[in-house]
C-alpha cells in the first residue's frame, strides 16, 4: 500500500529570538519573521548584527515603512559584503548594482521571472548569499512571493536519504529556464551579455546537501528551475531525485507567504530557502528591484 503523505511533525523552531535593537516576530512555524523598532537606513552596527542573526535564523526576513531609494537600498545592501555578478541584468541607470523587477499592467507572460521555485542564480560558481528585494509599487491583491525553509527540509528526511544524498553533486544550468521562458512567451531570457548566457548554460555542479557557512545547518541545494542533473546518475534517474525533492521541499508546511505593501524591503538567504514569485496579477502593475550580495563556492 502506498504510505499518504502527512503533514510532518517536529522539526519546526521558528521561534524569535530576544534581541536588544530589533523585534523579530515570527510569521510561520516553518521561517521568516517581520523586523520591527527599526528604519534601515538609521540601523547601529548593534542593530545590523541583530538583523544578520535573524537572517540566518529564521531565513527569511522582512521590513515594513521602509520606501527605500536606491541609494539607501545599495548602502544597506552592502553592509553585508559585495555585490553578487548578476546574470540577468545590468541594472537602473546610475545603480548597475539595482536590479528592475517590473511587470507592466498590460503585459502578459506565462513565464515570468522567478515564478518557478528556485534559489537565485546557482549556475554561478559562486551563488549569490543574500538576496534584498524593495517594493514600489505592488498590485491589490497577487504578485505575493513565496518563500520555502531547505535545512528543514533537509532535517526532516529520513536518515537513510539524508545519508544517500550526503555526497551528492548536482549540476545548475540556466538552460532549461530559458527553454522555458522561450516556451512561455516566444521571446528569448535576457542575459546581461553573450558571455554571461554561456556561462550560465553551463553551469556549475555543487553540493546537494550544502553547510552554512556561518551557522553551520545542513540544507538541501536543489530547485525545479535550475537543478537539471545529478552527477554519475543516468537522466532518469536524476529527474526522478530532483522532482522529489522539490515536491518535498516545496510542501506547504515549510512555507511562508508575504503579501507585499508599498515601501518593505525582503531579504533571504539562498542558502536555506528556495522562492518564487506569483504571476498572478494581470491588469496590474508591479514594481520591485533587488539586489544579489556574493556568497561562496558552496560546500
Ligand atoms: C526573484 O528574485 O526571484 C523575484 C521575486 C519576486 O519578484 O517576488
Amino acid at each position: 500500500m502506498r504510505e499518504v503523505r502527512l503533514s510532518p511533525a517536529g522539526g519546526y523552531d521558528n521561534s524569535a529570538r530576544d534581541y536588544a535593537h530589533i523585534t523579530a516576530t515570527p510569521m510561520a512555524s516553518a521561517m521568516g519573521a517581520l523586523i520591527s523598532g527599526v528604519a534601515i537606513p538609521d540601523l547601529t552596527d548593534e542593530a545590523f548584527a541583530e538583523v544578520q542573526d535573524a537572517l540566518w535564523r529564521h531565513k527569511m526576513i522582512f521590513f515594513k515603512d521602509q520606501r527605500l531609494t536606491h541609494a539607501e537600498h545599495e548602502a544597506f545592501a552592502l553592509r553585508w559584503g559585495p555585490f553578487a555578478p548578476d546574470a540577468y541584468t545590468n541594472g537602473v541607470p546610475g545603480h548597475v548594482n539595482v536590479q528592475p523587477l517590473i511587470k507592466e499592467a498590460e503585459a502578459r507572460s506565462k513565464g515570468l521571472f522567478g515564478s518557478g521555485w528556485h534559489t537565485d542564480s546557482p549556475f554561478l560558481p559562486e551563488p549569490p548569499g543574500v538576496t534584498i528585494l524593495r517594493s514600489v509599487e505592488v498590485p491589490p491583491y497577487g504578485g505575493d512571493t513565496v518563500w520555502a525553509n531547505t535545512a528543514l527540509a533537509y532535517r526532516t528526511l529520513s536518515p537513510a536519504m539524508q545519508e544517500m544524498l550526503r555526497p551528492l553533486k548536482v549540476r545548475m544550468s540556466a538552460r532549461n529556464n530559458a527553454w522555458t521562458q522561450k516556451m512561455a512567451d516566444g521571446k528569448e531570457l535576457n542575459f546581461a551579455s553573450d558571455a554571461a548566457r554561456e556561462a550560465a548554460f553551463e553551469g556549475n555542479a555543487h553540493p546537494l546537501v550544502r553547510r552554512h557557512p556561518v551557522t553551520g545547518e545542513l540544507s538541501l541545494y536543489v530547485d525545479e528551475v535550475y537543478a537539471v542533473a545529478i552527477e554519475g546518475m543516468t537522466g532518469a534517474e536524476s529527474h526522478a531525485l530532483i522532482d522529489f525533492l522539490c515536491r518535498h521541499v516545496t510542501q506547504h508546511h515549510y512555507t511562508f507567504r508575504l503579501k507585499w505593501e508599498v515601501g518593505m524591503v525582503a531579504m533571504w538567504d539562498n542558502r536555506s530557502a528556495l522562492h518564487l514569485a506569483a504571476n498572478d496579477y494581470d491588469g496590474f502593475r508591479r514594481e520591485m528591484y533587488r539586489t544579489t550580495m556574493a556568497g561562496e563556492r558552496p560546500a
